[in-house]
């Protein structure tokens, strides 16, 4: 039996085997080359898609209710109206968020049965999260023929996750989830939301990830932390100068005319400097110079770790030993305080350095990294 078929006996083994059909819908993860923390100040980011996923199966019910089926937690749940957050089955907030969502909309979801099944680390920074989001949007958008398109669905996986999961996340994560294309990363303008692909030729180089193994409690809290300063930021500069739109467009050099606080003025270091290195590695990549783009891997990364705060010991730990051995580049990738970094570096230079860095990583901090090779892979799609 190949994976498809296990699936589909688990589905029949947990709702029970009839004729409604039964239709099957998968979602990759993400990476971000870069423009990090951008997302929601109306910046430029880099995402693309990658070769994890999540999976659903997905089928009408015929009742109002939704029942919901984690393999991942071994956990069934059913969900009626009026939604409400889950304690007991936090993964099943991702799903009712989307549903409520999609009914704010004014559409009305018919119920129905639905297995999720996936391999995307958790708490990894790769978007876990947004990927079941859109993965539930897009299988409810077609099994009930509701005229939506991929734009619309990223959207609404993103107010899910504001408004019935609670976190302020951007739109880039739900964007390239339900946008990507396979070989191609996207530029998205997070302010316009126009968007344009681009292939690049790694040739003698590679990107892979480095999972540090933690995720730090204050993940969540910390990054509505950071929005808020950067919209106390902004009111600050619009109460002087109502022309400036976002704070990614804030010209740094007006500085000392607001009352910035020493922490804003911190966040506005990362944010202006992060446009000058998007612009940078948009053209570096598709020039070839990867030497330029590693070093402004590199520099980002310490942008995050000192002037945005979002970095932890561990991730620091990863990319300073990689920039000491003569890596290309790297840097954390996604919200912070945890989960993977992005390397940038020869192929060959891995086998080298790797277990150096499992040895040393082991003995600071009493457990190992993981090493994920990757391929750049479709949006959400329907698998038949
Ligand atoms: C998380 C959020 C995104 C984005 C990144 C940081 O992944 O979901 O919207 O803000 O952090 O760039």
């Amino acid at each position: 039996m190949n994976e498809t078929h296990i699936l589909f006996s688990k589905f029949n083994s947990v709702f029970g085997k009839n004729s409604t059909p039964i239709r099957h819908f998968s979602a990759p993860a993400r990476i971000n080359i870069i423009g990090e923390h951008v997302d929601y100040v109306g910046g430029i980011v880099l995402p693309a898609a990658i070769n994890f996923s999540i999976q659903v199966l997905i089928q009408r019910n015929d009742t109002d209710d939704f029942i919901l089926y984690s393999e991942d937690f071994q956990q069934s749940t059913k969900v009626g109206r009026p939604f409400q957050n889950s304690k007991e089955y936090p993964w099943s907030d991702y799903i009712v968020g989307v549903i409520s969502e999609l009914e704010k909309k004014g559409h009305k979801i018919p119920g129905f049965n639905l297995l999720i099944n996936g391999n995307i680390p958790q708490g990894a920074g790769l978007s876990s999260s947004a990927a079941l989001e859109v993965v539930v949007g897009y299988a409810i958008a077609n099994l009930f023929s509701l005229n939506l398109s991929r734009e619309d669905i990223a959207l609404i996986g993103q107010a899910a996750e504001n408004h019935f999961v609670g976190t302020n996340c951007g739109i880039m994560d739900q964007f390239i989830i339900a946008t990507g294309k396979k070989d191609f990363c996207i530029s998205l303008n997070t302010n316009s939301l126009k968007y344009q692909y681009h292939k690049f030729e790694l040739g003698e180089f590679e990107f892979y990830l480095i999972n540090s193994n933690v995720k730090h409690s204050l993940k969540d809290s910390a990054y509505n932390q950071r929005r808020q300063e950067c919209e106390s930021a902004l009111s600050k500069i619009q109460k002087l100068n109502s022309e400036v739109q976002n704070l990614y467009s804030f010209d740094i050099d007006t500085k000392d005319l607001y009352p910035f606080s020493n922490d804003e003025m911190k966040r506005i270091q990362h944010i202006t400097s992060e446009r000058k290195r998007t612009d940078t590695i948009i053209t570096s990549l598709t020039n070839g110079d990867f030497a330029k783009v590693g070093t402004l891997l590199f520099e980002c990364h310490w942008s995050l770790s000192k002037d945005y705060e979002v970095s932890c010991e561990e991730t620091d730990f990863i990319v300073s030993f990689l920039q000491n051995k003569g890596a290309l580049g790297a840097r954390m990738i996604g919200g912070g305080f945890g989960g993977c970094v992005l390397v940038l570096d020869k192929k060959e230079n891995f086998s080298v350095i790797g277990s150096e860095l499992e040895k040393n990583y082991k003995q600071k901090f009493g457990h190992g990294v993981s090493y994920y090779q990757f391929t750049i892979s479709d949006g959400v799609k329907e698998l038949i």
